[in-house]
């Protein structure tokens, strides 16, 4: 088939570029010469018409509503498979075997513990401090603890342990990062626990109280964790890419990537999204207001939760949520009234023609929240378990890009100037 190309017509000039084709029928100009042949760049902010990359490893289809990880649908995955299948699914591309899987995940297992003299890097921090800068400083600092690695170049199986150390440690930082906000002790990973589990245990159980674990709340964590796992390429793991791009080692991109992911407008959004229910339940007053709030472009006001750059019709992981937080209160006998709340704003933008004409519908993010508060997980957590999830989407696409056939390029966009033109220096007396 001929090779289809786009034609640009810049001062009567015509330039052809060349039209790349994906494997799920996507196509993008490839204007990777358009400087070099016209001297114009694109202007696109927010990088809502551009792709930075090919990828193999998530599609999604925002007006379909179909996520795939590696082209199994999210829908199987959260129902059949377990965490670390598809952190490892990612990761390397294909389901593991019965073996594979057993080997992945006894590095888990074995590197659960984090060095004993990060401890100390906890005492530094207040009580008070964001679990999400502790998280990005200990990864980042996570890197010092392997002086015979090369970080910047490792091998295969170098990379698959410090691929594995970064996915098991962290839940450990995580519940960490949790004990030092309530003045508890650590309690560190035990071996007979899988990765769920073994979060919960540390997270909730203490020297006189020992966490029961329901097999309920494993499944919901479960789901949760898998519906997070990747999401292409997103601002977090654009950022992991943009970094990593400079050849900076796997544990500073991902730092990098946990930062971006602090941001409300995106990760950040699952705990703005309790604080605004909590405060519509405080005041009462319903619903309206709010409704009525986000639709004022007068004010700043936003509902969190809701919109996203990609999906024009529904999230496909909020329904799967939703339905999951349902299902997890009933069992656990919870009656929260913010789920109530939630639906009834759900119901309400589903119908407003606001948010009809701007395809603004439930995200990822606007039921989570209820399951983490009904599990007992503090609402400044939220998105830590939102960076636990992400981390083998994180590390695939890392891997993907140092592995990129043709070498990997460092990320380095252009732009519009729009300052001031060329002007002689003034001394300050002659201001
Ligand atoms: C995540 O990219 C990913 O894949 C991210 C993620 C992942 O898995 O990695 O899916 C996770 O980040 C989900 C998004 C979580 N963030 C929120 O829930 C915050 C609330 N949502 C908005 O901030 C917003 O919808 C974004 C940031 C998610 C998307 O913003 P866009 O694509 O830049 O769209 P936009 O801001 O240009 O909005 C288009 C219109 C505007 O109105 P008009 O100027 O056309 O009149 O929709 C309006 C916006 O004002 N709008 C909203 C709204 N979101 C968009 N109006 C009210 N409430 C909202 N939440």
């Amino acid at each position: 088939m001929d090779q289809e190309t786009a034609k640009i017509i810049i001062n009567d000039n015509v330039h052809e570029l060349p039209v790349i084709t994906g494997s799920e029928g996507e196509r993008g100009i490839d204007i990777s010469r358009l400087r070099a042949l016209t001297n114009y760049v694109t202007f696109d902010q927010g990088f809502g018409n551009t792709a930075s990359c090919s990828s193999a490893i998530t599609f999604l289809d925002g007006e379909a509503g179909i996520l795939r990880y590696r082209g199994y649908p999210i829908e199987q995955l959260a129902e059949h498979s377990s965490f670390l299948e598809t952190a490892y699914l990612l990761i390397y591309g294909h389901l593991p075997t019965a073996k594979q899987l057993r080997e992945f995940s006894g590095l888990f297992t074995n590197h659960s513990m984090i060095h004993e003299d990060m401890k100390n890097v906890f005492k530094g921090y207040p009580s008070t401090a964001h679990p999400m800068g502790i998280l990005a400083s200990m990864v980042c600092s996570l890197s010092a603890y392997y002086p015979g690695i090369d970080l910047v170049d490792p091998t295969p199986k170098q990379f698959d342990g410090i691929a594995t150390q970064l996915m098991s440690k962290i839940r450990t930082i995580a519940a960490f990062a949790y004990k030092k906000s309530i003045g508890e002790p650590f309690v560190y990973p035990r071996e007979d626990l899988e990765y769920v589990p073994n979060f919960l245990n540390m997270m909730f159980s203490s020297p006189t109280r020992q966490y029961k674990i329901y097999d309920e709340v494993v499944t919901a964590l479960k789901v949760l964790l898998i519906l997070h796992a990747d999401h292409e390429q997103n601002c977090s793991t654009s950022t992991v890419r943009l970094v990593g791009s400079a050849k900076a080692n796997l544990f500073a991109s991902i730092s990098a990537g946990i930062c971006a992911l602090w941001g409300p407008l995106h990760g950040g959004a699952n705990e703005a999204v309790l604080d605004m229910l909590e405060t519509i339940h405080k005041e009462g007053s319903g619903i309206d207001k709010y409704i009525d709030m986000a639709k004022d472009k007068s004010s700043s006001f936003l509902l969190m939760g809701v919109g996203h750059r990609v999906y024009k019709s529904f999230d496909p992981r909020a329904k799967i949520i939703k339905k999951c937080a349902h299902d997890l209160l009933h069992k656990l006998g919870i009656n929260d009234p913010l789920l109530e709340i939630a639906i009834k704003i759900e119901e309400k933008v589903l119908k407003d023609p606001y948010f009809i004409e701007r395809n603004l519908y439930p995200n990822v993010d606007f039921y989570s929240g209820i399951i983490y508060k009904a599990i007992g997980i503090p609402k400044d957590m939220f998105t830590v378990m939102f960076a636990i999830g992400r981390m083998p989407g994180w590390i695939a696409h890392w891997k993907e890009m140092v592995e990129a056939p043709g070498g990997m390029k460092i990320g380095r966009p252009r732009q519009i100037y729009v300052g001031a033109k060329t002007r002689d220096f003034v001394p300050i007396n002659k201001r």
